[in-house]
Formats: structure tokens, C-alpha cells, sequence
């Protein structure tokens, strides 16, 4: 049996996309069973709606408060048998009440070489933004565990981007998500699930 996985996202969902892609060639041992959408309207709901994934979308607003959120999070993915969690573009920072319910069952990619630009506060474009102000000329991807601290739980994969002249947060996120994200999201999916697969 294919290890269950829930993909956690809250806008376009490209890294979604190249989970989807991936499966039956790169992603093997595990398949998407759920893409949960904390945002109304984003479209990676779309992009597994046409896929064909369930969908769930767990608004904040509406639980009321975080652990109230992360209780309707943890719910949603008990009655989905969900076993691994990515999350995908899913720009809301989880507490320790979610993330030990989930010990290295989550993964997270991030748009830089942790542990440079990341932590509360970097995300999406601000990010590259960040990268771009410091003047450094490599950056990346990282995808790892996720833990009860921002982007610090154990690093599983890693890309290195260069930056060129004249680039933009923009420009710079793009050449990121081509060169380095959408590629190391499934592999390093890939690896989790075989692992998990091997434990059973
Ligand atoms: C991606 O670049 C992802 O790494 C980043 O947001 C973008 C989402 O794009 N995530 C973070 O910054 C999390 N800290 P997508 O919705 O097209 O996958």
C-alpha cells in the first residue's frame, strides 16, 4: 500500500503541481489522497480538483483560534488515513500542538538555503526579497522535517540557484521553484515514503 499523503497549501499550488506530476514516475511509493487549502478560492484546489484529489479548505477565521485550527486540521486528516503531510506554499506557521502530533510526518519546502532567510517572517517573495537585499549570490531550496520551530526541523534535501544581474523577487522565485523546488519536493517525497514504507 502507497503511504497517504495530504498536501497543505494556500495559493497557486505549483509545488502541488509537481507532486501530482511526479506520481506513478519520481513519487512511487506514496500518492496524494488530499490537498487541504487553508485560504477560500486558492487555486491548488483547482489543480487537484482537476487531478481528481479530495479537497478540504479549514479556515482560521472560522475555528476561531489556532488550536482550534490545528484541531480541525488533525481531524480532517484522521478521517482521510492521511500518514505524510507536505506542506506546499502553506504560509501559516503550525504550533508544537500540531507538529509533535506528527513527528517526522511532515515535510515543508522552503525557498531558500536554510538556515539563511528563513523563520517567522520569510516567506513567498519576501524570501528572495531578503536574498536579493543581502547581495548573496547563490541561493535555493531546502525541503526538511518540520518541527515546533520555524524551518528548523532536520534538512532532507537541498538545491543551490545561482542569482544572475538584474534579477527580482520575482524572477529569482520563478528560476528557484524551476531549478531547485519543483524538482527536490517529489524526490525528497520519494524518500520519505519508501522509508515509511520499509517501517511498516
Ligand atoms: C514556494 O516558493 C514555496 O517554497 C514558498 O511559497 C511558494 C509557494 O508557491 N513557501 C514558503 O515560503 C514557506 N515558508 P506554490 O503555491 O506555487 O507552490
Amino acid at each position: 500500500m502507497k503511504t497517504k499523503i495530504a498536501v497543505l497549501v494556500s495559493g497557486g499550488g505549483t509545488n502541488l503541481q509537481a507532486l501530482i506530476d511526479a506520481q506513478g514516475t519520481v513519487l512511487n511509493s506514496g500518492e496524494i489522497a488530499l490537498v487541504v487549502s487553508n485560504a477560500k478560492g486558492a487555486y491548488a484546489l483547482e489543480r487537484a480538483k482537476k487531478a481528481g484529489i479530495a479537497t478540504e479548505t479549514v479556515l482560521k477565521k472560522e475555528c476561531g483560534s489556532q488550536a482550534a485550527f490545528e484541531e480541525k486540521l488533525k481531524e480532517v486528516l484522521t478521517a482521510h488515513g492521511i500518514e505524510l503531510i507536505i506542506l506546499a506554499g502553506f504560509m501559516t506557521i503550525l504550533t508544537e500542538n500540531f507538529t509533535s502530533a506528527y513527528p517526522r510526518h511532515i515535510l515543508n519546502v522552503h525557498p531558500s538555503l536554510i538556515p539563511s532567510f528563513c523563520g517567522e517572517g520569510f516567506y513567498g517573495l519576501r524570501v528572495h526579497q531578503a536574498a536579493l537585499d543581502y547581495g548573496v549570490k547563490v541561493t535555493g531550496a531546502t525541503v526538511h522535517f518540520v518541527n515546533e520551530i520555524p524551518d528548523g526541523g532536520e534538512i532532507i534535501a537541498q538545491k543551490a540557484v545561482y542569482i544572475e544581474e538584474g534579477d527580482t523577487p520575482e524572477i529569482l522565485q520563478r528560476r528557484v521553484m524551476e531549478q531547485a523546488e519543483w524538482i527536490l519536493l517529489p524526490q525528497a517525497a520519494e524518500k520519505v515514503c519508501a522509508s515509511l514504507q520499509e517501517e511498516k
